[in-house]
Formats: structure tokens, C-alpha cells, sequence
């Protein structure tokens, strides 16, 4: 059975839920995944697959995702990956959302070549005001983001379906 990884990083939880959607999603394939929070102490030997994602702040992944994702890269000969982003910004401007997305994954993967991306997506996350510290909360009086949960869980559980084929190992 194929041994999938599904790293994620967090500040606030809820690209952990995201993770587990994309777990159970997988394992309803056939595939053995299981999610875990990106660290340096993950062992890819253990895996044939990898899912690595992490939410954008200020349009970067958090740098645990970030590291283990260009770690393992250099550990993981060419298994499949797919990545995935968790943002705000695609809720007002889908086409920001993405391209910030893709800026992050073109810098990724200039400094992990060996890494064999089969898909990457960003979806929409969960935007709380109060987690912002007070500085840029002051900022976003002026473009302010919308609060609540923008998580599109049908769009998620099928992007994670579309995974199984792409992650099982031949
Ligand atoms: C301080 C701060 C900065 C953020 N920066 C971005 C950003 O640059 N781009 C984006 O799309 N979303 C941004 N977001 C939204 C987060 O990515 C979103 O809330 C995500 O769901 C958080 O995931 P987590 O709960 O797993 O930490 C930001 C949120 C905060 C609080």
C-alpha cells in the first residue's frame, strides 16, 4: 500500500483540519496517509508519497513547511509531492490568491529542484482578525479581509481525490 505524508505547517489550526480532509480523502483511495506537522525529525524514508502545505503569511509558507519540504527534497529521490497553500487573499481576488500561490512554489522550487511536484493548489482559508498583531491590524482597516471561515471543503476533498492516482506508487 502506498505510504503517503501529509506535512503541514500552522500558526492557528486551520490548515491541521485542512491536512485531515486531505488524510481522509486519500485514505478512502486506498492509500496509507497519514498527516503530521512539518519538522525536521519527519524520516521520508518512511513514505512513497508527500503532501506539504502551509497557510501564506505575508505571502510566504511558514518556514517549518518551507524547510521540509527543500529538506526532504534532497532525501526523497524523486517520489511524488503535491503542495498546497492556504491563504486569504484569493477570497476578495482569486487571481491575487493564486499568483501569490505561484510565486511561493516558483522560489520553492529554485531552491528544491529535485522536488517532483504532480500538483500543487491554494485554497481558501480561515481569516481571524484578532490574529493579527495590532500593527497590521491597523493596516487592514484600509483593504480589510474578510473575517470568517473561507475554507471550500468540496473544492479540498477534490483536489485530494484527484491526488490518489497521481500518488500511487507504480
Ligand atoms: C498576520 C497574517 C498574515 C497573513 N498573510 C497572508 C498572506 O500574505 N496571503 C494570504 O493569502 N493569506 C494571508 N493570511 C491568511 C492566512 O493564511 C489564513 O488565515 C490561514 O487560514 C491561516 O492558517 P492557520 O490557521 O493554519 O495558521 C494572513 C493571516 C494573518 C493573521
Amino acid at each position: 500500500m502506498t505510504r503517503v505524508l501529509v506535512a503541514y505547517g500552522t500558526r492557528f489550526g486551520s490548515t491541521r483540519e485542512i491536512a485531515s480532509a486531505i488524510v481522509h480523502e486519500l485514505n478512502s483511495g486506498g492509500l496509507d496517509a497519514q498527516a503530521a506537522e512539518a519538522s525536521g525529525s519527519l524520516n521520508p524514508d518512511n513514505y512513497d508519497a508527500f503532501v506539504i502545505g502551509s497557510p501564506l503569511y505575508g505571502s510566504k509558507w511558514l518556514s517549518t513547511a518551507g524547510m521540509c519540504a527543500a529538506v526532504m527534497s534532497e532525501h526523497i529521490e524523486g517520489k511524488p509531492v503535491a503542495l498546497f497553500s492556504i491563504g486569504t487573499t484569493g477570497v476578495a481576488d482569486p487571481e491575487a490568491g493564486e499568483a501569490e500561490h505561484k510565486e511561493f512554489i516558483g522560489g520553492l522550487t529554485e531552491v528544491a529542484p529535485k522536488l517532483n511536484i504532480v500538483s500543487d493548489a491554494v485554497f481558501n482559508g480561515y481569516f481571524e482578525r484578532s490574529n493579527l498583531p495590532w500593527y497590521l491590524r491597523i493596516i487592514d482597516r484600509f483593504a480589510p479581509t474578510p473575517q470568517g471561515d473561507h475554507r471550500d471543503w468540496s473544492a479540498i476533498h477534490a483536489w485530494a481525490k484527484s491526488l490518489v492516482p497521481k500518488l500511487t506508487a507504480k
